[in-house]
Formats: structure tokens, C-alpha cells, sequence
């Protein structure tokens, strides 16, 4: 794929040379209605970006390059069911998740009935468990969920659960457990009744080796410990688009909840695969997700590119890598409850746009994804923040706050969000070694020790951000929230050209880690492997037990 020579990219190379030494400082100097012009608005979400390094002529250039692309094409092409994840031969409509009526995507291919056929049953389903009558073994009633999934099985409902703990069911314990090491699962059982615990073994495959592990080890503590003869009916359910597996496992047809091949994993947390997240706040709240997520589709539809939340974050990111040269993107909640959204974005755009070849087959003549990594912003400023303000690298950022605190106590939100306005300005104005030194005069200190100093008192300041402040961290706010990064990450696949909805470069790692562990297990089939492998296997064997 060649977007490089196209008429839309030459603009844009044109325009960086025009304003790329102009400082953010000036660019504020110089336009002090920039906060109005280079900001949108959707319901409770305030999207400033007036702190990247763009004037609004910039926007209506990236606009051209997304027309270019053929983005209206492409979008009515995924609505419209088409199988734009062509690698696979699939549709990608995770858009119908949050439909409220069919037929969706279209008469012929209408998706509708078994969606809110499997929404229904959910509802059904967490409305019984929250009240109590979902029982356990003899009768016990469910006072624990564990989700056992990863990636796109574990991600999305377990960042909502936290960032929405503030309506959770009171009593109910919802627990997530993906990692392969027992040091995850392991603990939990420990504090778990198994007559009181239910597990929803949520994947897509049902095969992916680190939730077969722990669902098994989950059915084995259950059988070790029920005392009785094993009661997998009562204490698991699946979510799966391979239900014969689910059944094959031990778990009964009737508790098998689907998904469909339609649905990435990584943007299935609208389907059965949120059931804990269902479980945790109530079918209310998540039809609640669904809407605001809904009216993020609607907007991405249907609103001018320049003013199209999802097309203009988007297309910041193009600017920040390809005409900045930025390798990555911070992202920097400055709220408690949004902790793994960082590991949520990160699977949906590392794993959707991280390729290096276009749908053609073709290497792509420009870098895609940036790697995308983050924190919680507050904590982030004792620790790695230095590098953003000194350390001389271009590092985008996304800073996201709610304005109202979900658990307020005395003035923490009015310096938490003092904290982070101050980090974006900062960030993006510096101090100049006149400030610094008139700074340090003020302070009284000697001219010598002003010399000495100065050079790391300067901050260069110009890095790039933009802030997404939410009115507050409610559930359809969210569902919106969530539903722009996926269109972003959509948006920004056609500009590169990547089919943005299947994950190839997942499936080495697994298929060698299938290969080792019988080595780790009989040293001679050590042998087989490279000469740092083995000497790894040698050094576990030798001290594994
Ligand atoms: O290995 C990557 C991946 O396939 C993700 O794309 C997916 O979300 C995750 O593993 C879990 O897959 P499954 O739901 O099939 O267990």
C-alpha cells in the first residue's frame, strides 16, 4: 500500500514544512481562539486537541487524506457487513452488539434476531444471579464470578468492571483471571467456597492455552473440593463461537452463551463475552454501554469528517507518526477507575494496526501503529514523566479525566484534575532558560549556582497531547468513549491500508511455546531448539522444583 505519493500526503508534507518549527507557545500566541477551533464535543465528552501541534488547516488536509483513503467507503463497506477482514473471510460488525432493533446489517444479512436473543438470556441470566437464585452446589446461592479468559476475552470487561466498581453489585465478588501463571488463579481459589462460585470461561476458540489451563485447574479444584461428584452445571457457563468445545469441556449446551465469527475478540466486550461485566452492574447499565457506544457509531456515520470525533483523533495519530515522526503514544488516565485502560488500548491498536504489510499483500510504504503504553497519570508523574518533559523523544499523549470524582473525598478531584491540566500545559509550553533564570533569581540564588543550574531547568516543552475530559465516568459515556477509540483504530487501518480485524503475527509465539514445553517436561527433545533455548530449559529444569 502507497499512500506516500498520493496528492493528499504531498499537502500534508508541504504544510509540516510551513508550520513544524512554529512552537506550540507561538501557535497559542498567535490564535487564542485555538482552545474553541481545535476542540470537539459528543454528549458528556470535551475532546481539546488544540495542544497538538497542528492549526485548523491542518485538520482539513488529514480530512482530504482520509477521503482520499476512501474512508466513507470503507465505513459503509464494515456497516454494511461486507467481509472487509478478508484474511479471514469474515464481516466485522461489532456495531450490531449495540443495535437496539434489526434488521442489521441489511435484510439479507440481518444479524439482529441471535444478538438480542443472546442479550436477552444474559440479562436473564445476571438478573437471577444478582438476586440470589442462581445456586450452586446443594443449593448454595453464587456470591463469586471469576472470568476466565485472556486478551479480548479478559481486557474489555475487566477495564469496564473497575472503571464502573462505583455501581457494582455490593455483595457479589466479580474476579478476572488470564494469566497462565497459577500465581493468578491459585490465590484467588483460596479465598473462594466452591459451592458459592461460579466460573464463565470466555473464549472465542476455545482453545487458547491460557484459559484451557485455568479452566481446568478451575474444574479440578471444583472436583477436588465440592466433595461430592463434580458439578461443572452449576459453576460453569462459557462464552464461546465454538460451543461443541464448551460442551465437550463438561459444561451444559443450555449455559453456553455464543459469539460468532463476526466479532473480533478484541471488540466483542458489547457481546456475551461482558456477561461478568453484565453480572457487575446490572443489564440496566449495560444497555446503558451499548447506547453510548451506539451514539458513538452514529456520530462516526454520519458527522463531516472535520468535526467526526473518531476521524479527527485518528487522524491526529497519522500526523504525530507519520509527518512528526512519533514512535509512540502515552495514554494517561488521570482517574483510579480507568487503571487498565492503558492494557485495553493497547491490545485494541497494537493488535488491530501493528503490521507492517497492507491488505494488498504489500510491505506499506510508512510506519503504522505506534506502540501504545501508559499509566495512570498521577503515578506516572513521579515515575516516568521526567522522560516526557526532558528527555528530548516526541511522545504524543491522551490525557483522560472525568470532572466528577465517582468517590469523592474532600478536594482529591480538584487536585487531581489541577494535576493533570498542569502536566498537558506543561508539556506543551515548557520553560524557556529566560524563565528558568528569572526564576532563579527570585529564589535568591548565587549567579554562579544559576549557571550551573540552568541547563536542567529548561523545559523544551511542544509535546504534543490531547485531553478527553468526560463530564463523568458513567456507563454511557463510556460505551462512547470506547466506541471512538474503535473507530479510531478503524480509521486509522484504511489510512494505512491494513486490514485492521485479524492478529497473524499472534500466532507464531503460541505455535514455539506449543513446541517447547515437552522439552522443558524430557530434556531430550531439547535439543530441537536453539542454542539459548536450551540452555534456558537446561537452567529451569535444574531448578523448577
Ligand atoms: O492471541 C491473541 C488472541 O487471539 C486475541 O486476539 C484474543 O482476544 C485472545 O487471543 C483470546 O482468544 P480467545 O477468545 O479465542 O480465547
Amino acid at each position: 500500500m502507497n499512500r506516500i505519493n498520493s496528492a493528499a500526503w504531498a499537502a500534508l508534507e508541504a504544510h509540516r514544512s510551513e508550520i513544524a518549527s512554529t512552537q506550540l507557545r507561538e501557535l497559542f500566541a498567535k490564535d487564542p481562539a485555538r482552545a474553541d477551533s481545535l476542540a470537539l464535543a459528543f454528549e458528556g465528552i470535551h475532546f481539546d486537541f488544540s495542544k497538538q501541534r497542528v492549526i485548523p488547516k491542518t485538520i482539513g488536509l488529514l480530512a482530504d487524506l482520509a477521503r482520499e483513503a476512501g474512508l466513507a467507503e470503507w465505513t459503509g463497506r464494515m456497516f454494511g457487513g461486507e467481509r472487509i477482514n478478508a484474511s479471514e473471510e469474515r464481516s466485522v460488525l461489532h456495531v450490531a452488539l449495540r443495535q437496539a432493533t434489526g434488521p442489521f446489517p441489511s435484510n439479507d444479512f440481518d444479524v439482529m434476531p441471535e444478538v438480542l436473543e443472546t442479550r436477552r438470556r444474559m440479562a436473564e441470566f445476571a438478573e437471577r444471579l444478582r438476586s440470589g437464585q442462581c445456586l450452586g452446589h446443594k443449593g448454595a446461592p453464587i456470591r463469586n464470578v471469576v472470568n476466565i479468559g485472556i486478551g479480548g476475552s479478559d481486557l474489555g470487561p475487566k477495564m469496564l468492571c473497575h472503571a464502573l466498581r462505583s455501581i457494582a453489585h455490593p455483595t457479589l465478588g466479580v474476579h478476572f483471571v488470564s494469566n497462565l501463571d497459577s500465581a493468578q488463579l491459585a490465590p484467588l481459589l483460596q479465598t473462594l467456597d466452591p459451592r458459592t462460585t461460579l466460573f464463565i470461561v470466555v473464549s472465542k476458540t476455545f482453545t487458547t492455552q491460557e484459559t484451557m489451563f485455568n479452566a481446568l485447574s478451575a474444574r479440578a479444584w471444583l472436583a477436588a473440593n465440592l466433595g461430592d461428584e463434580l458439578d461443572t452445571a452449576n459453576h460453569f457457563v462459557a462464552v464461546t463461537a465454538k460451543p461443541e468445545r464448551a460442551v465437550s469441556f463438561g459444561i451444559g449446551a443450555g449455559s453456553v452463551f455464543p459469539i460468532w465469527d463476526w466479532v473480533g475478540g478484541r471488540y466483542s466486550l458489547w457481546s456475551a463475552v461482558g456477561l461478568a461485566l453484565m453480572i457487575a452492574i446490572g443489564p440496566h447499565a449495560f444497555g446503558e454501554l451499548l447506547a453510548g457506544a451506539q451514539r458513538m457509531d452514529e456520530h462516526f456515520r454520519s458527522a463531516p469528517f472535520e468535526k467526526n470525533l473518531p476521524v479527527v483523533m485518528a487522524m491526529l495519530g497519522i500526523w504525530n507518526t507519520n509527518f512528526l515522526g512519533a514512535a509512540t503514544n502515552a495514554v494517561l488516565p488521570y482517574n483510579e477507575s480507568l487503571q487498565y485502560l492503558p492494557s485495553y488500548l493497547q491490545q485494541l491498536e497494537m493488535e488491530s494496526n501493528g503490521k507492517s504489510v497492507g491488505r494488498d499483500g504489500l510491505p506499506l510504504s510508512v510506519q503504522a501503529c505506534p506502540v501504545v503504553w501508559g499509566e495512570l497519570g498521577n503515578n506516572g508523574q513521579h515515575a516516568f514523566f521526567q522522560l516526557l518533559h526532558q528527555g528530548g523523544r516526541l511522545v504524543p499523549c491522551d490525557f483522560i479525566a472525568a470532572a466528577r470524582s465517582d468517590f469523592p473525598l474532600g478536594d482529591h478531584q480538584a487536585a487531581l484534575l489541577a494535576n493533570c491540566f498542569a502536566q498537558s500545559a506543561a508539556l506543551a509550553f515548557g520553560k524557556t532558560a529566560d524563565e528558568a533564570r528569572q526564576q532563579m533569581i527570585e529564589e535568591g540564588l548565587a549567579a554562579a549556582k544559576i549557571d550551573e543550574l540552568l541547563p536542567h531547568k529548561v523545559f523544551a516543552g511542544n509535546q504534543p497531547s490531547s485531553t478527553l475530559m468526560l463530564a463523568r465516568l458513567d456507563a454511557q459515556t463510556l460505551g462512547a468513549l470506547i466506541a471512538l477509540y474503535e473507530h479510531k483504530v478503524f480509521v486509522q487501518g484504511v489510512v494505512w491500508g491494513i486490514n485492521s480485524f485479524d492478529q497473524w503475527g499472534v500466532e507464531l509465539g503460541k505455535a514455539v511455546a506449543n513446541r517447547i514445553l515437552p522439552a522443558i517436561k524430557d530434556a531430550s527433545l531439547a535439543k530441537n531448539f536453539d542454542a539459548s533455548t536450551q540452555r534456558l530449559i537446561a537452567f529451569v529444569r535444574e531448578h523448577m522444583v
